[in-house]
C-alpha cells in the first residue's frame, strides 16, 4: 500500500499564476490520456483557471474532445437554468467556452425528484467512467471541500447535504448577494467519492483561506475540517497564492 507523505504545496505570487499553473497541468494531463476523466469544482477561485483553460483551448494548446467530467456538487430544488445553479456557473465559465461535449459532462441534477437516487447514479456514472483521474478542489472557509461541511461524521459517498450559514453567505454572490436566497440543502459528491481519485489537487488563493490552509497542511485529522483527510491522500498539490500561503513556514513556500 502506498504510504501517504502529505500533500505537496507550491505557492505561487498571485492567483492569475496558480491558476495558469493548474490550467497547464490539465492540458499535460490531456495530452498524456486525451481520455481524461477530470473532476471540477465550482466557487470564485476556479473562474481563473477555467478563463486559463478556455484560453489554452483558444489558442489550440489543449483539446477537451474525449475529455470527461463530474463536479462536485450541487444545490438541491433548482434546475439546470436557473441563475445560481452549479449548472450555470459551469456553462458560463467553462462549457461554453470549451469543446466537451455536453454528453461527457457530468452533473448532479438539483431538481431530480428522488435525491438519493440520483446521489447512487451519480457514484455509478463515476464507476463506469472508471472513476475520476484528476480532482481539482476549491476549499471553503470552513474547511469543506464539495459540500462536505465540518459535522461530527462525514459522508462517503455521494449524498444529500445541510448547508451551513457560512457557506450559504459565501455562495450568496450567486443570488444575488442575497444569502437567505442561497438553498437549503445540496448534492454532494462524499469524502470517500472524492479521495478515490487518483490524483487531486486543491486550489486556494486569497487571505480568507490562509489559516485554513494552515489547518488543512499541518493540522490534525478532524471531521470538523473534511479537507484534512486530504493529507491521507498519496497524491495530492495544494497550489497557492501568497495570501493563502502566507501562514505556511517559508520551507514549503516556493515556485516563481
Ligand atoms: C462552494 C463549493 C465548494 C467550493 C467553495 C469555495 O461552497 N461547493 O466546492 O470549494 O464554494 O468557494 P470560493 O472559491 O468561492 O471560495
Amino acid at each position: 500500500m502506498a504510504v501517504a507523505r502529505g500533500p505537496r504545496v507550491t505557492v505561487y505570487p498571485s492567483d492569475r499564476a496558480a491558476a495558469r499553473a493548474l490550467a497547464h497541468r490539465i492540458a499535460d494531463a490531456v495530452a498524456a490520456n486525451p481520455e481524461l476523466v477530470l473532476g471540477l469544482p465550482t466557487g470564485r477561485t476556479p473562474v481563473a483557471l477555467y478563463h486559463e483553460l478556455a484560453s489554452l483551448h483558444a489558442h489550440g494548446r489543449v483539446d477537451l474532445a474525449r475529455v470527461t467530467t463530474f463536479n462536485l456538487d450541487e444545490f438541491l430544488g433548482i434546475g439546470p437554468s436557473d441563475e445560481g445553479s452549479y449548472h450555470r456557473f459551469m456553462a458560463n465559465h467553462l462549457f461554453r467556452r470549451v469543446n466537451i461535449p455536453t454528453s461527457q459532462q457530468n452533473m448532479l441534477n438539483g431538481t431530480a425528484p428522488v435525491p438519493e437516487r440520483e446521489c447512487a447514479r451519480f457514484e455509478e456514472a463515476i464507476a463506469a467512467a472508471g472513476g475520476i483521474d484528476l480532482q481539482v478542489l476549491g476549499l471553503g472557509t470552513n474547511g469543506h471541500i464539495g459540500f462536505n461541511e465540518p459535522a461530527s461524521e462525514l459522508q462517503s459517498r455521494t449524498h444529500r447535504v445541510t448547508l451551513t450559514p457560512e457557506t450559504r453567505r459565501s455562495n450568496a454572490a450567486l443570488f444575488g448577494g442575497n444569502a437567505a436566497r442561497v438553498p437549503l440543502e445540496a448534492l454532494s459528491m462524499g469524502m470517500a467519492t472524492i479521495m478515490g481519485a487518483r490524483a487531486i489537487v486543491l486550489l486556494a488563493t486569497g487571505k480568507s483561506k490562509a489559516s485554513c490552509i494552515e489547518r488543512v497542511i499541518n493540522g490534525p485529522l478532524t471531521t470538523k475540517l473534511p479537507a484534512s483527510f486530504l493529507q491521507l491522500h498519496h497524491d495530492v498539490d495544494v497550489m497557492l497564492d501568497e495570501a493563502a500561503g502566507e501562514r505556511l513556514g517559508a520551507g514549503l513556500r516556493s515556485e516563481t
